[in-house]
């Protein structure tokens, strides 16, 4: 029986350019990105600024901290319901709870993406959403920000899974107020840990540097407003310190330049396996809509029924193949589901605990190759045949 041996959480080496400029950084000693004059740090904000368009960009210690530091520029208030997908992965409703505020889950469609509908009911009780654009999947983007609009709530974009992506040519992160990255391992882009922030508002950035623990070095910012933005704030802006340190900004530069051209690496490999699913008999393929440039980094499906799942995972993995299944009573490694998050008040959602039960999510890492996809959607074929039929 075919078998597949890679691992599904391998990355690929950092490029020899970032190699270089880390091993330049570890040489002088200089890690603190107030101590670095030309700072890696203020670069990257600005490199990054400039690829997506952003008036402003901050970088910080991680995609969640992202998160935490755009509530609380929001003025995010103890007790106040924060709406997002029930959809998610723990550092979305985390970051919520973390601010003491009270996640409001909106239900997803069988697109993945948050259910419009529910959110506009939702929304009068709501000032803010925090939209997670899980597993790369965006919503009408067109329609959400103006389901948003009219009920005055203000979105902050989890852009964890859709950095390089884009509805309609409107980049991922530039729809809301405030959009938020992560650059940890298994994301686009890879320091470890560490996250950036975007936003077109000056007094927005300007809190966020100050809370992020510049102390009174704001002006080594790369991509930060002018010092008279920041006089509005410095006296009243607590200090959270979540800074991103040279190291990782110096292995970030090459990889956000090479971002678009990962893209393409990325899907090259999902269009293989999404073909092979999309022929599978018991599988469903999510369709991504034709104003969707996404990043495929991790693959989708729907089985036909939840009961038969278990088996079919099992067979999948005794074979090397690793699904992770969102329909499980207990979390397991990164997955699980909102009736997991014990700190979230239990909250009614059936539309979207019937898709968990089906939903399978597969990572796709840039050590694949086209013949590893290849592979991969003939096992999953032949255990679908066994288990799903
Ligand atoms: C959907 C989503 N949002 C946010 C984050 C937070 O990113 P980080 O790990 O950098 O805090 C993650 C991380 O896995 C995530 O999957």
């Amino acid at each position: 029986m075919e078998r597949f041996e890679k691992s599904f959480t391998r990355q690929e080496p950092i490029p020899e350019a970032g190699i270089a400029a880390a091993t330049e950084v570890m040489r002088s000693g200089i890690l603190h990105r107030y101590g670095a004059d030309p700072s890696h740090v203020a670069a990257l904000e600005a490199e990054f600024a400039a690829q997506i368009g952003a008036a402003h960009a901050i970088a910080v210690a991680s995609g969640g901290y992202a998160m935490g530091c755009a509530l609380r520029a929001l003025d995010v208030q103890p007790g106040e319901p924060v709406l997002t997908n029930a959809w998610t992965l723990a550092p979305v409703p985390g970051a919520i709870a973390a601010t003491g505020a009270r996640p409001l889950l909106v239900e997803v469609g069988e697109d993945l993406t948050i259910d419009l509908e529910d959110l506009a009911a939702k929304a009068p009780q709501a000032r803010l959403l925090m939209l997670s654009h899980m597993r790369g999947h965006l919503a009408d983007m067109e329609r959400l920000m103006a389901v948003c609009d009219t009920h005055g709530v203000t979105v902050i974009e989890d852009c964890a899974h859709t950095m390089g992506a884009s509805w309609n040519g409107h980049p991922s992160g530039r729809w809301g107020a405030v959009g938020c990255f992560s650059t940890q391992t298994y994301k686009h882009v890879n320091s470890g840990e560490g996250g950036l922030i975007v936003t077109d508002d000056p007094d927005l950035a300007a809190r966020m540097v100050l809370m992020s623990g510049s102390y009174m070095l704001y002006g080594r910012h790369g991509a930060a407003p002018s010092e008279e933005v920041f006089a509005r704030h410095t006296a009243q802006m607590p200090n959270v310190s979540g800074r991103m340190d040279e190291l990782r900004a110096a292995i970030l530069r090459p990889q956000i330049a090479d971002l678009p051209l990962q893209a393409k690496r990325w899907n090259d490999r999902y269009r293989i396996l999404e073909e092979a699913f999309r022929a599978t008999p018991g599988l469903k393929m999510i369709e991504r809509p034709q104003q969707e440039a996404f990043v495929g980094s991790s693959i989708q499906v729907l089985a036909a029924h939840a009961e038969t799942l278990p088996g079919f995972v099992d067979g999948c993995a005794a074979r090397g193949v690793e699904w992770k299944w969102f329909g499980a009573d207990r979390p397991q490694g990164f997955t699980s589901a909102h009736a997991h998050w014990g700190y979230v008040e239990a909250q009614t959602l059936p539309r979207t605990d019937a898709i968990l039960s089906r939903l399978l999510d597969m990572r796709v890492p840039l050590t694949f190759d086209a013949e590893d996809c290849a592979r991969i959607g003939r096992i999953v074929a032949d255990e679908a045949a066994r288990h799903l039929a």
